[in-house]
């Protein structure tokens, strides 16, 4: 991690994990940044300001002593020097004061300032995190364009159990190093992604449907949104966090997304197909729920669906990139190369959905991405790191 020359502000407001912003201010140092600290008073109570002193190499400013006059001058000039405005620990009164435009410490006042990409790291009591007011005042900051990273789950300080606890310092640091890092090569191209499971009815209470979370094809839109890219999601059923900056399609069926696309895809520079759609419809949905006729088995007979990724790959245009998912269990790069052809697309993800860690309703994923030109197998990661090489490859596809 290179973070050379990055200008860092970090605060630290009064939680036990404080502690543990010393190991975060030692690990971006490390990586070349420079890191000023702005501690609430009572995150003094916690660490001594002389730790962040001698880790930063940079005086820390508090304001124990200080009047407000003193941070008027203070927290202009370092709201506007941060490259990314860090808060970890963060707690729920800092996430308070932040939602609400509360300043009335160096802290509250320099974020407020700031133009700077925020990230905060919350760090609190089960209870704190989950109460109506906290869930409020995240959402708020969410829709702002603050980062979050955790808080993670496990035994707090506290004693109980449960989310609340500050991410890890390296975690901290890698999601800084993303803000920092983040490509805007997408900003221009409009991109469309698929994803989640369609619901074909029997009845209006009844449905046939599949495993998808729709976690890759969420990731996908978030990656395409950082990079600049504005961002289509056309979504069906998802147990995933709808993320925000983007614009939401909401399907049902697989006849609703076809109807979608048709209208959809022809703007668009990019679209990528994860959603996981049924092959197969109900012929003859009912109108009402179906009665139980006890003793007699139920006869459902299956219509074929229509192929969307086909129909979408006959209407491709020029200069437009297609990609296609191929979740297998055998034979996986062959059938997924066949699907690259009959689909008409530029790329496809293959997956064997019998590895663990790969396919429906995890974090991580393992794919080889296939294109005219060969496979690339790639290992286990992350659903957001492969969205990325994923765009990534796109990028070098359209730059051919
Ligand atoms: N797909 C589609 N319409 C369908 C079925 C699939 O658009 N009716 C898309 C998926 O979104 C995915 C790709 O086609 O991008 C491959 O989906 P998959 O279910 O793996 O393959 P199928 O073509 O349905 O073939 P099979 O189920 O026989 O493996």
């Amino acid at each position: 991690m290179n973070l050379t020359g990055k200008k860092i502000v970090l605060g630290i407001t009064g939680g036990i994990a404080a502690y543990k912003s010393a190991e975060v201010v030692s690990r971006l140092r490390h990586a070349g940044a420079e890191v000023h600290v702005i501690m609430t008073e009572n995150a003094t109570k916690f660490v001594a300001p002389l730790t962040f002193q001698t880790l930063s190499a940079n005086p820390v400013i508090t304001d124990t002593f200080a009047a407000p006059e003193y941070w008027n001058v203070k927290h202009v000039a370092l709201a506007q020097l941060a490259d990314v405005f860090v808060i970890a620990p963060a707690t729920a009164n800092i996430l308070a004061k932040m939602a609400t435009g509360i300043a009335d410490d160096m802290l509250s006042t320099t974020v407020l300032a700031t133009k700077a990409p925020v990230l905060v790291a919350p760090a609190m009591n089960t209870g704190m995190w989950t109460a109506e007011a906290t869930v409020q005042n995240t959402e708020t900051l969410r829709k702002r364009g603050v980062h979050f990273v955790g808080p993670d789950s496990g035994i707090l300080a506290c004693g109980d159990k449960g989310a609340g606890r500050m991410s890890e310092p390296e975690t901290i640091v890698e999601a800084i190093s993303d803000i920092l890092n983040r490509k805007k090569d997408l900003a221009g191209l409009k991109v469309l992604v698929t994803a989640g499971a369609t619901r074909e009815r029997l009845d209006p209470v009844r449905f046939l449907t599949n495993d998808s979370s729709g976690k890759m094809g969420f990731a996908l839109a978030e990656a395409a949104r950082d990079r600049g890219a504005e961002t289509t999601l056309v979504k069906g059923s998802t147990t995933a966090k709808i993320p925000d900056g983007i614009r939401i399609i909401e399907i049902e069926s697989a006849a609703d997304l076809l109807r979608t696309m048709k209208k959809e895809c022809c703007t668009q520079d990019v679209v990528i197909q994860a959603a996981a759609v049924a092959d197969y419809r109900v012929e003859n949905p009912s109108a009402t729920k179906i009665k139980k006729k006890k003793g007699e088995p139920l006869v459902i007979t299956l219509a074929e669906n229509p192929d969307i990724a086909q129909a979408v790959g006959t209407m491709k245009k020029n200069g437009q990139t297609l990609v296609g998912f191929a979740a297998e269990t055998d034979h996986v790069l062959e059938h997924a190369a066949e699907k690259l052809t009959a689909k008409n697309l530029d790329m496809i993800v293959a997956n064997d959905v019998t590895k663990p860690g790969a396919g429906f309703n995890t974090d991580t994923n393992i794919a080889t991405l296939i294109t005219g030109n060969g496979a690339e197998e790639l290992p286990i990661m992350r659903k957001r790191q492969l969205a990325d090489i994923i765009l990534d490859r796109i990028t070098e596809i359209r730059n051919s």
